[in-house]
This record gives structure tokens, sequence and C-alpha cells, in this order.
């Protein structure tokens, strides 16, 4: 049996996969998976979200669409196990559990991957290095369940530790800890709300960091710094008027080979200044957790919602509310839209003193504006995924 946490998105939105540094938190909230060997070379799937039991012969797994797709996250951590030069277990029988909340922007996909692959290689008699794993069941998502997600999900719930935020430079990937100062707390509230299109538009955009990033000659956006990054806006703005705001021409638009129409610069360089200016708060969010500057770090994470929010358009009014309410609430150091947007949740960092009470009245000033109340959970920090 394995557990594996979900994780909350710290700081550090869409930096993943530009190369960039990332802080989240794995959280007191699970997926376990149970399994038990079969001789005969089935493999059966059951969740306790459902009654369905899904069967695979061992050969070749297959991807499912419709309500048993939640089985591709075991699916492709097994098709990645060879493709790591792994065993995989041939027959069993599997059982997932949980009490994590799906939809949430706390990555229950990564949790339920992680258990899966712990299981798997244990049945298998495999033991690989922690980043072996983490990075076999970011490729299972990638390659098998096909969102271009980045390291940060995985990892974190990989790497977790109790009373510690994870961070990430991805571009290793190198995974380290970062001790979270006394009396911080996480709120999350869930809103529900998820934008049909939520898997396509996280695509769109990945790749229009990518195109930026071709824009500003450099393999990923990571490698430019804010400094850079300004000098070739001002560069564009005088090259172009219409670009920097002036009107009367169209804007300048990038050539693309393929045949997706061409983006706008100031759209790309926009999306850079996100992801650019979001690497560098990551950073300074580091060094203000290491002198227990909560205030400062709070003052990060709603600059962070900010950035999302103008520059990234990757918020939506429902997380901006929420944001607005909270910010401006006593005891709360920051807050901002945790995962990667178009709905979900929102995190806030407070003291010990916001309590149920308070956290009821932004959810009801919520409710008054929405229709429908967001739900509230107070989390805390705990170990990554393990064994059991
Ligand atoms: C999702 C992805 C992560 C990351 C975030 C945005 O959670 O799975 O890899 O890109 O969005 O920061």
């Amino acid at each position: 049996m394995a557990r594996a946490p979900g994780r909350i998105e710290f700081i550090g939105n869409h930096t993943d996969y530009n190369g960039g540094t990332v802080l989240g938190a794995s959280i007191d909230r699970a997926v376990w998976v149970a399994l038990a060997r079969r001789a005969d070379g089935l493999r059966r799937f059951r969740s306790d979200r459902s009654d369905e039991m899904v069967e695979q012969p061992a050969a070749h797994p297959r991807k499912l669409f419709g309500p048993a797709s939640w089985v591709n996250y075991p699916l492709g951590v097994l098709a990645a196990l060879p493709e790591f030069k792994l065993r995989a277990p041939a027959g069993f029988d599997y059982l997932a559990a949980s009490d994590l909340p799906i939809g949430a922007g706390l990555s229950s996909s990564a949790a339920i991957e992680l258990a899966s692959g712990l299981v798997f290689l244990g049945a298998a008699g495999e033991d690989p290095p922690r980043d072996t794993l983490v990075t076999l069941c970011r490729h299972a998502e990638n390659h098998f369940v096909g969102v271009p997600s980045g390291i940060l999900d995985q990892g974190v719930s990989g790497f977790g530790l109790k009373d510690h935020l994870v961070f990430i430079d991805c571009r290793g990937p190198r995974f380290d800890t970062v001790p979270l100062p006394a009396g911080a707390h996480f709120w999350i509230f869930n809103t529900h709300t998820k934008h049909a299109l939520v898997d396509g538009l996280y695509a769109e955009r990945h790749r229009e960091c990518m195109e930026a990033a071709c824009l500003l000659g450099v393999k990923l956006l990571a490698d430019v710094s804010p400094a850079e990054l300004a000098l070739v806006a001002q560069a564009l703005a005088a090259a172009d008027p219409a670009f920097a705001g002036g009107g009367g021409s169209p804007p300048a638009v990038v050539n693309t080979a393929g045949g997706t129409p061409a983006l706008p610069q100031a759209t790309l360089l926009k999306r850079a200044r996100h992801v650019i200016e979001e690497i560098a708060r990551v950073d300074a969010a580091v060094i203000a957790l290491r002198a227990g500057d909560l205030t400062e770090v709070g003052r990060l994470l709603t600059a962070s919602h900010r950035s999302s929010q103008l520059l990234f358009e990757n918020s939506t009014p429902e997380l901006d509310f929420l944001v607005d309410t909270l910010a401006s609430q006593p005891h709360v150091f920051g807050a901002r839209l945790t995962g990667g947007g178009f709905g979900g949740a929102v995190m806030a960092l407070t003291d010990g003193t916001f309590g149920e009470a308070q956290a009821g009245v932004v959810a009801a000033s919520y409710g008054k504006k929405f229709g429908i109340l967001p739900d509230i959970l107070h989390t805390r920090t705990a170990n990554g995924a393990e064994l059991k």
C-alpha cells in the first residue's frame, strides 16, 4: 500500500515547464493505493469513487475515455515503467481511495500517479531513486494522459516534508526543502468552477510560452532576466508604436511556421513577463521565508495573483473576487490562485488567529455574489509519498 499527498502550488505559476523555479507544499490530504498480485495476468482497477471495475490484460495499457478515464493515471505509469528500464507487475487487483478533493487545484492526478508508481515498483521488486519516480510519473502525465505539465505536482508530492515547502529548480530538476516559518497557515477556498476548456487553455499557455521564448531568442523563458525583458519590450515599442498601445495599425505578429495563427507580440510579451517576473518572485519568497518574514511572503503571493490575472490571464472573476476579499482581511498575509488556473482554488497564507468564523465571512460574501458557497479547507503540510 502507498500514500501520496496532494499539493499546494505556493508560488511559481506556470514557471515549471519554462525551466524556472517553484515552491509547493505537500498537504495532509492524500491518495492511497493498495495492490494485491494476481497469478492470471489480469489487471483490475477499482476506486472508492465509483462501483465500476476496469479490467485490462497486462500486455499493452490502453488509454480509456469516459467515466473510467481516472485509470489512465495508473495505466500511464505502467506504460512508462519499461521506458525507464524498470519492471512492471503483471496481474493485480488495484484499489485507490482518497480524501483529496478532485478539481480543486490540489493535484489529485499527481498523487494517484505517485501512489501507483510506488506500489507497482514495490510489487515488481524495483527501488529506483526518488527523482526517477517523480520524472517517470510526469512522463506518464505528458505522454499517456496527454497534458504538457511541468514537474511541480509530481515533485512536490514526491519530495514533500512536514513543516517545509518544496523548492524545485525545474531545469535539473533539482529538489530541495525550505522550512515553513512557525505560525503560517494555509486555507484553501475551492470555487468548484472549472473552465470547460481548461486542458486546452493550459496547453495554449504552454504553446504561447514556447513562442515567447522563440521571439526572445532563448530556449526557455527562464533564460531571460526581468531587466533583459524590459529592454526588449522597450525596443519593440520604439520600433512599432502600435505595440506600445498607440493604435493606428494592427499589432505586430510573430511569424510561425506551423498552421496555428500567429499571436500578437504584445500577448507573447505579457505571458513572458508573467513567467520571468514570477521566477524572480519565487526566489524572493525563498529569501523572505528563510528570514521568517511572512508579511513579505504574503505580498509576493498576492503580486503573483495579480500577474496571473493581468498578464498570464489564467484567472477568473471567482478567483479574483476571493483574492480581493481575502487580501483585505486582517490576519491574511496574502492570497493567490493555486495551480493551473482557469477556475479551481485560491490559497490564502494566514496567521494562527485566522479561523473558521473569518473564513466563513469570506465564503458568505462569495456566496452572496456568485450564489454558491466555496468549499473551505484548512490544510497542513505533510510528508511526501511513501510505501506503507
Ligand atoms: C498545473 C501543472 C503544473 C504547473 C501548474 C501551473 O498544476 O500540472 O505542472 O504548470 O499547473 O504552475
